[in-house]
Order: structure tokens, then sequence, then C-alpha cells
């Protein structure tokens, strides 16, 4: 009889489609969220794991990497990986993968969903529908403001903020982004000011990174920047905006419209932000499509599956 290699298992993959049933199938999955307590169950079971798969909503901090002595690959499924100590890991000699590419497409796709939904006031007048106003009310909804032929305005021009902006193409519009550097490989135009950017922009379009050097860089000035006419779109993580500030501004009329996919304590949404019309509010279901959402299992499954293998990962963060 063959053993099955031994997985640590940070948390449920509930919003994939058949991620915890193939882990149970070709691996002694230990199940660390079944257990009440972490530390007691670490350190009995702990010893002789060398692969854990997580995700960035389920995390892998310092203590948990370095309560596993054996440990040697973190597998995550999803591309940001900014609750995984990847300097913990690295001092450890551990190995990190994430799933990047896999979902580039549907989450550039969610960014226009929000875009034009939020421009066109598309959930407003949905909800409006809905509630039998139609007709009833003289004037019906506001009227919304036009997508085609706009100035988009990129932060963060990594894999998903280029599928974005080549989206931007057929909707004919002129595209600038903001990177920590200018990219030389691409055909847009680039501003070193982030308020240049929002001031320049009628959608503003977020699709950095997350993590501590991210942090509210969207701050009152940019939000502000950006102006009572424009659009903020979040698909990237929520605390990249400072939520106070854009709630602050949503409220007082100095921000149009903010499309977010993302918040700052998902899964809690600040109230006023559900009581405006002027935003639109999705559950952080970027990647959220049957196709990708069962490419990212595969990757994070072939990933470890090449650990076992040979000891290498397929798509290892840098
Ligand atoms: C990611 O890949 O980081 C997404 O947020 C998960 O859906």
């Amino acid at each position: 009889m063959t053993t099955k290699p031994r997985v640590l298992q940070v948390g449920s993959f509930s919003g994939s489609p058949s991620a915890n049933q193939r882990l149970a199938k070709d691996y002694d999955v230990f199940e660390l969220w079944k257990h009440a307590d972490r530390k007691v169950a670490l350190a009995e079971y702990g010893k002789g794991i060398t692969a854990m798969v997580t995700s960035a909503n389920m995390g892998a901090n310092a203590e948990l990497i370095n309560a596993l002595p054996d440990l040697k690959a973190i597998c995550s499924w999803g591309v940001g990986y900014e609750t995984i100590d990847v300097q913990a890991a690295r001092e450890r000699g551990v190995l990190v993968s994430n799933t990047p590419d896999v979902l580039t497409d549907c989450v550039a796709d969610l960014a226009w969903g929000l875009l034009i939904s939020g421009a066109r006031r598309m959930s407003q007048g949905d909800r409006f529908v809905r509630a039998g106003r139609w007709g009833q009310v003289h004037g019906g909804i506001p009227l919304g403001t036009r997508v085609s032929g706009k100035k988009l305005g990129i932060i963060g021009l990594g894999r998903i903020g280029q599928a974005i902006a080549r989206r931007g193409d057929g909707f004919d519009m002129e595209v600038r982004y903001h990177n920590r550097r200018a990219r030389n490989d691409v055909p847009y135009g680039y501003e070193a000011s982030l308020v240049d950017l929002a001031k320049w922009a009628d959608f503003l379009v977020v699709a950095t990174v997350g993590g501590p050097e991210t942090r509210h860089l969207v701050n009152k000035e940019v939000i502000e920047a950006l102006g009572p006419k424009g659009v903020i779109i979040n698909i990237a993580r929520g605390p990249v905006i400072d939520e106070q500030a854009m709630t602050a501004a949503i409220e007082n009329g100095k921000l149009g419209c903010a499309a977010l996919d993302v918040f700052e304590y998902e899964p809690k949404v600040p109230e006023a932000l559900i009581d405006s019309d002027n935003t639109v509010l999705l559950p952080h279901i970027g990647s959220a499509s049957y196709e990708t959402r069962l490419a990212m299992e595969d990757l994070m499954l072939e990933n470890l599956q090449s650990y076992f293998q040979d000891g290498k990962l397929v798509t290892p963060v840098e």
C-alpha cells in the first residue's frame, strides 16, 4: 500500500469547484481549520508536514510557517499573496507559489463590468426595476456618464492592469497608468504622480498588489482629484484605498462613483456605501467564474505535485 503525502490545508476552498475533494483524493490532508486550537494541533501533528496549501484569504503567517519544522513548500490558490509571510518562508528555505495568469482575463472583465455598471448606473437601474418603480417615478433614474472615448487611468500595470488597458482599446479610450516605475514595453502614458493621474482620468482602476507598501495609496487627495464626476474601480485589494476617505467623498459628493469588488475589512462594507446609489458593490468575485476557479485549483495542484515529484514549483513567487 502506498501512503499519500501529508499536506496541511489552512482552510476550506469553498469558492473552488473541486479543490477540497481533489486534495483529499491524492493527499493525506491535515485540515487545520477544523481545529479550534491551532497551536495545540500544530504541536501534535505538525512534524513531518512538508507542504501547505492556502490562499490570500486564509494566509500563512510566520507563526504558522515556523510551527512546521519540516515545511518546504507553500502552494497558494490565487494570485495575491500579501497575507503569506514570504520573507519568513524564504528565511526557512520554504518555496512559495501562487496562481498567476489563469485569472487575469476574468478579473479584467470584472473591472470593466464594474466600470460600465458604475458609469451607466446599471446596478441602480436594476434595483429601480426590481422595486417596481419604473413608470412610477417621474424621470426614472439619474443620467449616467458616457463610457466610450473617455480617459482610463490604471494604478498598477502588471498582468491584470495590462489586460484592463487592452480592453480600453475596444472603447476608444486613452489609457495612462501609475506604477512604481515606468514600463518601456507598453503603449500607454506614464504618470509619476498618482494625484495627476486621478486629475486626468475619468475612470481610475486600482489593479495593484496589496500589502503594506500599497496600503492607502489611494488617499483623500487622490480621491478628490478624481472628483465628483470620476468613477473609481477596485478589483485589487480593499486596503489600497483609504476606505474611510472614499466613503466620506461618496457621502459629500466629492467622488462620483465607487465600483468595488474588494473592501478594506471584508466582508464588512460601510453602511454609507450600501446606502448610496453612487456605488456598485460586489463580494470579491474577480476570479469567480467556473472556468477560472478550476484553472486556479489546477495550477495550485500542479505546483503541489511538482514539489512532491522533483522539489520544484511551477509558478514560484519572486
Ligand atoms: C486572488 O487571486 O488574489 C483573488 O483575490 C482570489 O480570488
